[in-house]
C-alpha cells in the first residue's frame, strides 16, 4: 500500500519523475515505514559485554574499511529517498557514531532534507563534551546516552574499558547545556551485574528532566552469549523501582514507540522500560536499519539484508533506489521478538547480525 509524502524533497530526479514515484510504504503486516536508523560506523571505543565482547571484537576483528563505508553524501542521498517514502525520524547509531569524523557535517546535510522531523543520536556519551554544541548547531534534534551504571567498577565490568562514569555524566551535562530537549538515558540491565543498582540509577535521574529507560538484555547478535537467566524482565525492573518510588503508567506517545512509559507519582519525572524480550513490540515496528556499508535490514534480528551501496555506486537513479526500498518494505513480515516469545533461549538464527554492525 502506498501514499505520497507531499513534503519530501526531490533530490535528483528529473522534473516530473517525482510525481510518478511511489511513496510512504506499509509492509505486509500493515506497518508504515517511519523511522530510519543509520549506523555511521561499526567501530566503538567501548566493549560492552552484551554488544561487542572483547573475545569477539579483539585485534583480529575485521572492521569495515574506509572505502566500504558510505560517505556522508551517499547517506544523505539515501535518506532523502527514505523521506520521500514516508520516513520522518532518523537516528544515527553505530558502533559509536561520534567516532565518525566530522559527524556534525552529516547532521547538517540531513537537516536540509525536507520531510524529516527529527534527527536523533544514540551515543555512549564519551565524546559529547566536545561534540554537543557542534551537533546541536548542525541541527541535531535529540540525544540519547547509554549509561549502565553510576559506579566505575560496575561500569567497567559492563563496558570492559577504563572510562570514568564522570566523563559520561559530563557529556550529558554538555548536551543539556547545548540546549538539547528531551534527553534520554538508556540503561541495559544484566542480572548479577547492575540489577542491584536499578533503584540508585532511577534515583539519580529523578527531578533532572532526563528520561531514563531501562532495557532488557536482548538476544541480538550471536557473540554476547545471551541466556534468559541473565535477563531482568521489565516487570522485575519496575518492581525494583516502585518499591522505592511509586510509579504510574503513561500512555504511548506515538504508534511504534519501543519504551513503555511511567511517571513518578510525586512528580519527579518520567521513566521507561524497553521490554523487547518479555513484552515484544513488533506489532507496530516502523523501523528500518542501514549499516555503515549501506546494507538495509528490516529487523534488528535480521539475517537477510539488502545491499544499497552497490546500486548507489554504479549509477542507480533515485527513482530506482526508491522503488527497491519500497518493494523491500512492502514484502516485509519481520516480527522476530514476537515469534520467539519469552522462551528461555534465543531463537535459532545462527547468522544473526551484531547490533554494533547494523545499528542499535
Ligand atoms: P525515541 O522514542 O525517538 O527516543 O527513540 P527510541 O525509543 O527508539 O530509543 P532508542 O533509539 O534509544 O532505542 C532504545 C533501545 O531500544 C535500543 O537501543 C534497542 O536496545 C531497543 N530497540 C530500539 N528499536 C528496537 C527494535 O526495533 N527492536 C528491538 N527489539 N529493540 C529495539
Ligand atoms: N541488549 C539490550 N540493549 C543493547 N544495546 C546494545 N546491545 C544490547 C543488548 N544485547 C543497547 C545499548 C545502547 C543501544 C545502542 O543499544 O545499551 O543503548
Ligand atoms: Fe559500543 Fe554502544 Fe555497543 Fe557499548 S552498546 S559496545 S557503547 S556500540
Ligand atoms: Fe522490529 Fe524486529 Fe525489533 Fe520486532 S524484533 S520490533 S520486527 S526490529
Amino acid at each position: 500500500m502506498w501514499k505520497r509524502n507531499a513534503h519530501a524533497a526531490d533530490t535528483s530526479a528529473p522534473p516530473g519523475a517525482a510525481a510518478e514515484q511511489l511513496a510512504s510504504a506499509t509492509d505486509s503486516l500493515d506497518r508504515p515505514l517511519h523511522q530510519l536508523r543509520i549506523s555511521v560506523t561499526d567501530r566503538c571505543n567501548f566493549r560492552c559485554t552484551y554488544c561487542m565482547p572483547k573475545r569477539a571484537f579483539g585485534s583480529r576483528y575485521r572492521f569495515l574499511k574506509h572505502s566500504e563505508v558510505l560517505s556522508f553524501e551517499e547517506i544523505a542521498r539515501v535518506t532523502a529517498i527514505f523521506a520521500e517514502l514516508g520516513v520522518e525520524k532518523v537516528r544515527l547509531t553505530g558502533g559509536e557514531p561520534t567516532l565518525r569524523r566530522d559527524l556534525p557535517r552529516l547532521v547538517e546535510k540531513l537537516a536540509r532534507i525536507r520531510g524529516l522531523k527529527e534527527i536523533n543520536l544514540t551515543t555512549n556519551g564519551s565524546r559529547l563534551t566536545e561534540l554537543a554544541v557542534p551537533l546541536r548547531d548542525a541541527g541535531l534534534s535529540r540525544v540519547t546516552v547509554s549509561l549502565d551504571s553510576l559506579d566505575d567498577d560496575t561500569f567497567r565490568a559492563m563496558n570492559d574499558v577504563d572510562f570514568p562514569v564522570g566523563r559520561v555524566l559530563d557529556g550529558l551535562e554538555a548536551a543539556r547545556a547545548a540546549g538539547f530537549p528531551k534527553i534520554k538515558v538508556n540503561s541495559v540491565v544484566k542480572r548479577g551485574l547492575n540489577d542491584s543498582a536499578v533503584p540508585e540509577i532511577a534515583e539519580f535521574f529523578r527531578w533532572t528532566g532526563i528520561n531514563l529507560r531501562f532495557i532488557e538484555f536482548m538476544d541480538v547478535g550471536t557473540t554476547n552469549r545471551w541466556q534468559m537467566q541473565d535477563v531482568i524482565p521489565a516487570e522485575e525492573i519496575l518492581a525494583l523501582v516502585s518499591r522505592r518510588f511509586p510509579i504510574e503508567p503513561l500512555a504511548h506517545q506515538y504508534r511504534g514507540e519501543v519504551a513503555e512509559r511511567w511517571r513518578y507519582a510525586d512528580g519527579a519525572g518520567e521513566l521507561g522500560v524497553i521490554a523487547s524480550v518479555t513484552r515484544p513490540f513488533c506489532g507496530d515496528c516502523s523501523r528500518i536499519r542501514m549499516s555503515a556499508d549501506g546494507r538495509l535490514y528490516t529487523c534488528l534480528f535480521g539475517i537477510a539484508s539488502h545491499d544499497l551501496r552497490g546500486p548507489l555506486r554504479t549509477g542507480a537513479s533515485d527513482a530506482c533506489l526508491s522503488d527497491t526500498i519500497g518493494r523491500l518494505w512492502a514484502r516485509r513480515s519481520d516480527q522476530y521478538s514476537e515469534s520467539r516469545g519469552g522462551e528461555a533461549r534465543a531463537a535459532p538464527a545462527p547468522q544473526k547480525v551484531e547490533m554494533s554492525f547494523l545499528g542499535g
